[in-house]
């Protein structure tokens, strides 16, 4: 069963998110990608906003950005970086997609929400008839390499595989199903998790798992020590992320919805 995002995103979860973040290069790598839509685009409304990855910078080049996010703790920490960045172009939604209704903006963006870009998801199906010039989505690839150390822990310490979502295979085919053929840009860039020190990378273990306990704990130790690079007085997890950006045009000459099934 997926858990709801609100019960997910804890404050601690959204705090080191927080950090990996502010030392990524994430958001220049994928609205770089996006530059030819953005020149067209006025204003953007970001799904799934999270903490404001992509919808604070986005609110810095447009006009208007709305940023919907049902998770408190996101949302919380998406107002306070708008404001602490002077950011007031930003309305934040505290709902998940499909509980409120929304405006059509010139640019919908969904990064990273793998419940909404499931092949079958309303979303995929619900997006064009809020987007007026284009639609942007971002998902892992199938290159995507052991986030977190999950393919090697999970075996090793639950007796299972760790099986991730869907990739983003799996959307463009739930997009050709509705008649889009979208253009899908791969990218790399940095999401390395830093920590102060080992405990709190053994805390950061134990939440994503779900688990505790010292048994855990002292493996969790021995287990990190050797994979996690020293970083100045602290710790980083390094992940080279690999993503698609699923993007196309809307509206004008180039419109491909035409054959799309509402
Ligand atoms: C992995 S984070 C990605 C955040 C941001 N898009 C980014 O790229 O950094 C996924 C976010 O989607 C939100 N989310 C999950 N289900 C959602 C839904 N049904 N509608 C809107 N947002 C949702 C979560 O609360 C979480 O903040």
């Amino acid at each position: 069963m997926i858990r709801r995002a609100s019960e997910f995103w804890t404050e601690r979860k959204v705090t080191w998110y927080r950090r990996a973040l502010e030392r990524s290069d994430y958001a220049e790598t994928v609205l770089g990608v996006l530059a030819p839509l953005l020149a067209r685009c006025r204003s953007a409304l970001d799904v799934g906003a999270g903490c404001g990855a992509l919808a604070i910078p986005l609110a810095e080049r447009l006009g208007q950005v709305t940023a919907i996010e049902p998770a408190p703790a996101m949302a919380k920490a998406l107002r306070e970086r708008a404001h602490a960045r002077g950011v007031r172009n930003i309305e934040v939604i505290e709902a998940a997609w499909g509980d409120v209704p929304v405006a059509p903006h010139d640019l919908v963006l969904c990064a990273h929400v793998g419940e909404l870009l499931q092949p079958d998801a309303p979303f995929l199906r619900g997006v064009a008839s809020v987007a007026r010039r284009g639609v942007a989505l971002v998902r892992d690839t199938g290159r995507e390499r052991d986030k977190f150390f999950f393919r090697e822990l999970y075996p090793l310490w639950l007796g299972r595989p760790y099986i991730s979502g869907c990739e983003h295979e799996e959307t463009v085919e739930g997009l050709a199903r509705l008649g889009l053929s979208p253009t899908v840009t791969f990218v790399s860039y940095r999401s390395d998790q830093p920590f102060t020190d080992l405990e709190e990378a053994c805390d950061f273990w134990e939440e994503y798992l779900g688990l505790e306990g010292e048994p855990l704990r002292a493996f969790l130790r021995e287990f990190l020590a050797k994979r996690l690079v020293p970083d100045g007085s602290g710790w980083i997890a390094p992940y080279p992320k690999q993503a698609a950006v699923i993007w196309w045009r809307v509206g004008g000459p180039t419109d491909q919805r035409g054959g799309a099934k509402r």
